[in-house]
């Protein structure tokens, strides 16, 4: 048997190497690689075979688990988000970066439970407790029975929360955090996982839910939310631009619900407030139909959304046409216009691309090709698409549409928004109810012939 050698591990990452190197290859991140002693290091006497533990209670998959309860906050988007409420004995990290409005939202998520009945307990570790109070004055939120605490050690949070005992924790945020355990400092992986270790550890002892709050790291700093993903049963991202009002609460993970649900929340002057029809949000301002404007009906987790994908499409002054994309992937705006090229013979050489997904909403639906494809034609052919008419619709590398699930739930936005038509797949063969005008489209050569006259 080969002699187990020593590994070296990332501590931001976990991927392992064969040496110590100063930066991953797989994360990017510096100094976090860290030797690692192999599990059954020695002679067969001192592995872990020589020593019995206790035998494990083994169960059937058979054996009947009612549903966790939960707590609905009222706030109906975060609710929806979480699975349906919060769920005790589990932990939810909050990511994104600063100032997104982390702070905001989680005061007013600690102050509706509270007032359903969770006693709450927010620990700021960045603000002082004076200023938590005076953003719960700003959000009217001041007589909520939310207890207060502005903190970093963990040894003293953890004491108190064995003595109060609350049921909801909110810890703003893990990076603040400090355990005098740990030689390192706060911020660090090392310290970013021992507090996460031990409040969530907290939260399965006693039954309560904890929230952490984690910001985003720009490249270069090592502790971000990332370490403790796994850690936790549920991670949200909030997200948004900054010259926009509107934020996206997103699940990337749920342990007790669906991932990729979003919520959809506007920053106002009195903090965040829901938004119950987000297609009509982000198709304000929307003018006549104009060429390189097209509705995207799409699925946002659960719900259907609809977003205005727009294309600008000039001659460029460059010897290298320049391709910008805001709101979605420009690896696949390349194999778009590749495609367009090599089926529809429509050369995009000598052409500035610019597309914008209005409102600043990121899509990463493979749906949306053919709403792209469309702008993109609308913007080059200067052609404006009929008006009142969604597309959807996945284009592979053929040329040809494929059809893409929900097509019922988006053609019902379409129609609650008041749209009269829908292009979609023609092998997608529902949809017939929703009472508006579909043509449907086998390749994107035939879309092209169709709408646009040309091909
Ligand atoms: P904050 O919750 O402190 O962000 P984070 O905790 O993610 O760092 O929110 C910061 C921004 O939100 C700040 O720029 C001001 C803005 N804001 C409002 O627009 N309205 C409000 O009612 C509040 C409380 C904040
Ligand atoms: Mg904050």
């Amino acid at each position: 048997m080969a002699k187990p050698s020593t590994t070296f591990a990332c501590t931001a990452c976990g991927a392992s190497h064969a040496r110590w190197s100063g930066r991953c290859d797989a994360c990017g991140a510096w100094n976090t690689i860290q030797e690692e002693a192999p599990l059954s290091a020695g002679p067969a006497g001192r592995s872990l075979g020589a020593r019995r533990g206790a035998a494990l209670a083994l169960t059937d998959l058979a054996t009947e688990e009612a549903p966790p309860p939960r707590t609905c906050s009222g706030l109906a988007e975060l609710d929806r988000v979480l699975g349906g409420g919060l769920v005790p004995s589990s932990a939810v990290l909050v990511g994104g970066d600063p100032g997104i409005g982390k702070s905001t939202l989680l005061l007013q998520a600690a102050a509706r439970f509270a007032t359903v009945g969770l006693s709450t307990l927010y620990v700021s570790g960045e603000e002082a407790s004076a200023q938590v109070r005076m953003r719960a004055q700003r959000l009217g939120l001041e007589s909520a029975p939310v207890r207060l605490a502005a903190a970093t050690s963990l040894r003293d949070i953890l004491t108190t929360l064995d003595a109060e005992r609350p049921d909801l924790v909110v810890i703003d945020s893990i990076q603040t955090m400090w355990s005098d355990t740990i030689d390192s400092a706060p911020g660090s992986v090392a310290q970013v996982r021992a507090a996460a270790h031990e409040l969530t550890g907290y939260a399965k002892r006693r039954g309560a839910s904890v929230i952490l709050v984690g910001h985003v790291t720009k490249e270069g700093q090592i502790a971000g939310p990332r370490v403790v993903e796994h850690m936790v049963d549920c991670v949200l991202y909030f997200e948004g631009e900054r010259g926009h009002q509107f934020r996206i609460l997103r699940s990337v993970k749920n342990r007790f619900g669906p991932a990729d649900e979003i919520g959809v929340f506007e920053m106002t002057g009195s903090g965040l407030a829901e938004v119950a029809n987000p297609s009509a949000l982000f198709l304000a301002g929307r003018g006549a139909p104009a060429p390189g404007s097209v509705v995207f009906a799409g699925i946002e987790g659960t719900r259907p959304l609809l977003v205005e994908v727009q294309a600008l499409v000039a001659p460029t002054p460059h010897a290298q046409p320049r391709r910008a994309v805001v709101g979605w992937d420009s690896a696949r705006l390349a194999m778009i216009l590749a495609v367009l090229e090599a089926r529809c013979a429509i050369p995009f050489a000598g052409l500035d691309v610019y597309l914008n997904v209005a409102g600043g909403l990121r899509i990463s639906e493979p749906a949306a090709d053919l709403a792209v494809a469309a702008a993109l034609l609308s913007a080059r052919e200067d052609a404006a698409l009929p008006p009142e008419t969604v597309i959807f619709g996945e284009i592979s590398l053929s040329g040809a549409l494929r059809p893409v699930g929900q097509t019922e739930n988006r053609l019902k936005e379409a129609r609650k928004l008041g749209f009269t038509s829908a292009i979609l797949p023609s092998d997608d063969k529902t949809g017939g109810q929703s009472g508006l005008s579909l043509t449907r489209m086998g390749d994107l050569t035939a879309f092209v012939g169709d709408v646009f006259g040309a091909g």
